[in-house]
């Protein structure tokens, strides 16, 4: 085994939205009172108690954290900051930092202010004037503290979530090229908030779902054809259009796609033995073929952003650790260099339109008392974390 080096980033990730708890201002909270649906309410109550969260990651010895900034939390209402969330985001970047926890931010993870959303949100081009001044505020507050950005998250999941299937806000179900016209609006966000965030030392990317296609059989011209389609629609095809945006490449893996037309087009093997709790297939090989591949295209070092699985009751979790990061060594011994792994989730969260049932969390949270429950697998992680970094 090739150990990884000292600098390697290993941590967890999470999402403003999904943790913080009470954010009002998001597009998100009013769809989930109009709709009825599991509320996010508190969340997993980061905004209060986000210093046990420093705590956990330092009993689990991570050195890095993925978080994003809600963007509504800092910009309320149209020309209006908030001066004292700004101010606790600076906070919170600062005390990550005095405990040797290198932030990962993001800036865009699937929510939008409600002001925003009533203008017709990315469907709209000047959203992107508005995410532009949301990047000058962020940029004044944390240029010096932040080495690591991410622009977008996932952004063609979210077209298809929110603009094709109809199941996140808006809830529209557009045909394919009203859809694209908002994906370019985001390749825009993209490029302009990079160049625009840009300095000599940061790294900047967006966090791709990259999934392993595999056409089986593989000689099949229409498996080939749809895999390709699928390439170009999905973040692969993002990437390859931000691809000279980018300083690093940020992975976010999860799926297996098996293309065998006419049976199946997408998706894993749901007769697999490993599944999560939420059906996927867990297909721990699929993170080295998706590291080299996104390496080829981008030439640009690879961080996984975001890889992990729901499992209430933690049964599979040290396995999924333990085989994602064999594989995830063996693209780096390889020759694909890849700089940090980030687990998702720290901690149980809210999963979008799925509630709060599915359970990612290297923590359990219990979400009657706010209190926070290391699972076995957080220790697990621990361990795996001191085989795998180089002895000093
Ligand atoms: C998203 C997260 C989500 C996770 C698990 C990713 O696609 O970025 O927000 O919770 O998957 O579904």
């Amino acid at each position: 085994m090739e150990r990884f080096p000292k600098t390697f980033l290993w941590g967890a990730a999470t999402s403003s939205y999904q943790v913080e708890g009470d954010n009002r201002n998001s597009d998100w909270w009013h769809w989930e009172k109009k709709n009825k649906k599991s509320c996010s309410g508190e969340a997993s109550n980061f905004w209060h108690d986000y210093p046990e969260y420093i705590f956990w990651l330092k009993q689990a010895k991570l050195n890095s954290f993925r978080l994003s900034i809600e963007w509504a939390r800092v910009n309320p209402k149209e020309n209006q900051w908030d001066e004292g969330a700004l101010y606790r985001y600076q906070e919170i970047i600062l005390a990550l930092k005095k405990n040797n926890i290198e932030p990962i931010l993001t800036l865009w993870h699937f929510t939008l202010p409600k002001w925003i959303a009533d203008k017709g949100g990315w469907e709209n081009p000047e959203t992107l004037i508005h995410f532009k001044n949301y990047i000058r505020k962020i940029k004044a507050l944390l240029d010096k503290e932040i080495r690591y950005w991410l622009i977008l998250n996932e952004p063609s999941v979210y077209i298809f979530k929110a603009y094709l299937e109809g199941d996140w806000p808006p809830q529209k179900k557009m045909n394919i090229f009203s859809a694209l016209k908002v994906r370019e609006n985001l390749i825009k966000a993209h490029q302009e908030g990079s160049r625009l965030l840009k300095n000599r030392q940061n790294l900047i990317s967006s966090a791709f779902n990259l999934s392993f296609g595999d056409p089986v059989p593989n000689w099949n011209p229409i498996n080939i054809l749809i895999a390709k389609i699928l390439f170009f629609l999905s973040d692969w095809g993002f990437m390859l259009q931000t691809k000279n945006d980018l300083d690093y490449t940020a992975v976010n893996y999860y799926f297996h796609d098996l293309i065998r037309f006419p049976w199946q087009i997408a998706g894993g093997d749901k007769k697999s033995e490993k599944l999560s709790d939420l059906k996927w297939e867990i297909y721990p090989r699929g993170i080295f073929e998706v590291c080299k591949k996104a390496y080829q295209i981008t030439k640009k070092p690879v961080m996984i952003t975001e890889n992990g699985l729901a499992d209430k009751k933690d049964l599979k979790r040290e396995s999924f650790l333990k085989e994602h990061i064999f594989w995830l060594n063996y693209a780096f011994k390889t020759g694909t260099p890849i700089i940090g792994y980030q687990h998702w989730s720290l901690v149980d969260n809210f999963e979008w339109s799925m509630g709060k049932t599915p359970r990612f969390g290297l923590i359990e949270m219990d979400y009657k008392n706010l209190e926070m429950k290391p699972r076995n697998s957080l220790w697990f992680y621990k361990k795996l974390i001191e085989a795998y970094s180089e002895k000093v």
